[in-house]
């Protein structure tokens, strides 16, 4: 295995369109792994980026504290298949500076399917601005023809597959989506699940067990319910716990169509918090 080649110069990605890029905020785990290795399996060399994003964080959010293990980033993703890592500095992706760009990010047309009020738009209404204007920036920089996006960030899949099919700049890109990755005891795997105190890690179970309890109701008000009260068992405090059409993430009135649980809670403990997020397809029969 060959150490990838580090590029922290947009003007170097030249040679690499055309390839097949995994956007990345670094602290590696499987779950990024598994979305390179899915990139390698395609024709073109794997770029992979590690850009902790400021403009999708508020600023009483963990950015400063969000993981950066850069060394072990780089061998996991050679490991992984990855041909090249995109590690670009803030000047390089933010040209205008780091406030400017904030107005850029909501001046930018962001899909309808991020502005759900009772989604992750109610707790972090920057954030899918942010998302989309990094991924702009990286797209245009790195010109693949595909994109690998985990699924654990259900909405974040369906904003940048909307976004990537509404914007004639991004034609032939295709957004290939890789199924979550989970820790032994069920938990999504997740930069941040490193915040969770032992003593604490038995309560995180809650949300891939609340998706479990789901699993036997017939109506979307039943699998909500389930959801709920397994959560609270846990001790986690529910952001939301939905079910929704998995495409348009509008609330369920068909159920022919696919639909998905998607849930959001906290772990809260003695020093801290930690997000969680988990989702699974949830055909209901009723
Ligand atoms: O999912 C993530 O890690 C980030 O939101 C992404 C897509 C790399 C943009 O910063």
């Amino acid at each position: 295995m060959t150490q990838p080649r580090i590029i922290e110069n947009p003007a170097e990605l030249e040679a690499l369109a055309g390839g097949c890029f995994v956007p990345t905020m670094g602290g590696l785990h499987d779950g990024h792994l598994s979305l390179i290795r899915e990139a390698a399996r395609r024709q073109g060399p794997v770029v992979t980026s590690i850009f902790v994003n400021p403009t999708q964080f508020a600023p009483d959010e963990d950015f400063d504290a969000y993981p950066r293990p850069l060394d072990r980033d780089v061998r996991l993703a050679g490991e992984a298949g990855t041909d090249v890592v995109y590690f670009p500095s803030e000047s390089c992706l933010y040209p205008e500076g780091r406030a400017a760009s904030k107005t850029t990010a909501a001046g930018l047309s962001v899909p309808g399917v991020a502005k759900h009020p009772q989604l992750e738009d109610a707790g972090r209404p920057h954030f899918f601005g942010g998302v989309c204007l990094v991924v702009t920036r990286l797209l245009e920089q790195i010109r693949p023809s595909a994109t690998v996006f985990g699924e654990k960030d259900w909405q974040q899949l369906q904003v940048i597959r909307a976004m990537v099919a509404g914007d004639a700049k991004f034609d032939g890109i295709e957004v290939i989506a890789g199924p979550i990755v989970r820790e032994s005891d069920g938990l999504a795997m997740s930069s941040r699940n490193a915040y969770i105190p032992p003593a604490h890690r038995p309560r995180a179970r809650g949300l891939s067990l609340a998706l479990d309890a789901a699993e036997n109701a017939t109506t979307p008000e039943e699998a909500e319910t389930l959801m709920r009260s397994t959560l609270e068992t846990h001790r986690l405090e529910v952001e939301y716990a939905v079910i929704r059409d998995s495409e348009s993430l509008m609330p369920v009135t068909d159920l022919s169509r696919p639909t998905r649980a998607i849930i959001t809670a906290t772990l809260d403990f003695e020093v801290g918090s930690v997000r969680l997020l988990d989702n699974r397809a949830m055909p209901l029969v009723g």
